[in-house]
């Protein structure tokens, strides 16, 4: 089973997965976690490559191009291997993060990115998709919290994190049956929690359908 996470920095994404995986691993599931942009040498090396404040005023189509190219490598060399080796794999972002920045915020189309994306992974989709939702101002907050250094997308000002943010939203609607939307405002527990549930029910929709 196939499982992406998709949201603004800040929405507290990555603590509720990591703390779902050591749950799902009590219960005997095989999980694997990774990100995108990046995990493999050359998908590490695109990443570098875009997020890197060297490379301001790049191109939106040869940003959303590199993210692209950094997902296909991402998708044959990891998802698919540990898919067929029997493991749930959940990676932190994937395509609706190409949608939802290049699409919306950049303006390269958001349905265009969408079906693009679609043809390119030739119709490989998540099974499950979970759209961490929080405002402007709580993820600010959180990230002004955290002492990170700042990468050239995080450099990006208010107008453009609220694009990211409505993509995403418009996204959600269209992609109703894949994208569930968690509500981010809530404590990291209640969210935990939240997350948990949904991913153990489609667990288990998941076995009825495939055994
Ligand atoms: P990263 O530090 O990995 O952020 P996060 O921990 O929130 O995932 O930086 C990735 C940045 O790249 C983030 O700002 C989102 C952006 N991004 C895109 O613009 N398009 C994409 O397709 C992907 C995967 C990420």
């Amino acid at each position: 089973m196939f499982i992406t996470i998709e949201g603004m920095d800040g929405s507290g994404k990555t603590t509720a997965l990591q703390r779902v995986k050591n749950h799902l691993e009590d219960l005997n599931y095989k999980v694997v976690m990774t990100r995108e942009p990046g995990g493999l040498p050359i998908s590490e090396k695109l990443r570098e490559l875009i997020l890197n404040k060297d490379s301001q005023g790049m191109e939106p189509w040869t940003e959303a191009l590199l993210f692209i190219a950094a997902r296909k490598e991402h998708l044959e060399k990891v998802i698919k291997p540990y898919l067929q080796k029997g493991y749930i794999v959940i990676s932190d972002r994937f395509m609706d993060s190409t949608t939802a920045y290049q699409g919306g915020a950049r303006g390269l189309g958001i349905d265009y990115l969408n079906n693009l994306q679609k043809t390119i992974l030739e119709g490989f989709l998540p099974d499950l998709t979970l759209y961490f939702e929080l405002s402007f101002e709580d993820a600010e907050k959180r990230l002004s919290e955290r002492h990170e250094e700042k990468n050239r997308l995080d450099e990006e000002g208010r107008k453009f994190k609220e694009s990211v943010k409505a993509a995403f939203e418009e996204l959600a609607k269209k992609e109703l049956k894949r994208i569930t939307v968690i509500d981010a405002s809530k404590t990291p527990d209640e969210v935990f929690e939240d997350t948990k549930k949904i991913i153990l029910e489609k667990i288990e929709l998941w076995k009825k359908e495939k055994h």
